[in-house]
């Protein structure tokens, strides 16, 4: 089949849009940020990736919360205080990835709703998450709105410059971090995720 996604997202015989599918895995950004007040929130974005290695830079995207096109608790949150860390999301925290994506109000902390561990950051106001093998702290660098289906349905980019990098000692060998053991939580279409657990090595071609 083929379609024009701007004509109908999932036309016949789709029964749910499949753009998310075919641009699979994706890891996924758990999200912590605080706001003018220092309420922390926590939260998952699979529209996410890494831009540059060296200086490392991330982005991740956010839809509006609802239709009148309110902004995430996240959005609202670096435009307050232009600072996030993205821990990373392992198979083994799952759970508690997913708990953190409910829509709770801007005064609940998620990381007590999921049971985690907030502990402090060396270089930003947010914390990260205890649990996790990994996380970068970022200093936002632009945010980039994208025009959706009609105004209140923009989308949001976030781009992020990694100024601090915490790894778990226990992931690192040979002076690599070993995919196994970070069991990095990724994102596929619908309601369908994947984890690290094999690699395959191969080297650049000569020449
Ligand atoms: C694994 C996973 C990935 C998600 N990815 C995104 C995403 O890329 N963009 C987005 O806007 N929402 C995404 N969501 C939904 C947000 O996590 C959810 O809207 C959350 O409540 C936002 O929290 P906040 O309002 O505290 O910022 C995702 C949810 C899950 C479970």
């Amino acid at each position: 089949m083929y379609f024009d996604p701007r004509e109908d997202a999932r036309p016949e015989p789709l029964s749910h849009n499949p753009f998310n599918a075919l641009v699979a895995p994706r890891p996924i950004a758990w999200v912590t940020s605080i706001d003018s007040e220092s309420r922390i929130n926590l939260a998952p974005f699979s529209f996410y990736n890494a831009i540059s290695s060296d200086p490392p830079y991330v982005m991740f995207a956010l839809g509006p919360k609802d239709k009148a096109g309110t902004p995430k608790d996240t959005l609202a949150n670096v435009r307050q205080v232009p600072e996030f860390v993205i821990s990373v999301a392992s198979w083994e925290l799952r759970k508690a990835v997913n708990q953190t994506s409910k829509a709770y109000s801007a005064d609940i902390n998620e990381f007590e709703r999921a049971g985690l561990t907030q502990v402090a950051s060396q270089q930003v106001k947010p914390p990260r998450v205890g649990e996790a093998k990994a996380a970068l702290e970022c200093r936002v660098s632009q945010i980039i709105e994208l025009p959706g289906k009609s105004d209140s349905r923009n989308r949001h980019m976030v781009i992020g410059e990694v100024v601090g990098i915490f790894i778990d000692d226990e992931v690192i060998e040979n002076g690599m971090v070993v995919a196994g053991r970070l069991h990095q939580l990724s994102r596929l279409g619908y309601f369908e995720y994947d984890q690290v657990e094999d690699t395959f090595t191969m080297p650049r071609p000569e020449g």
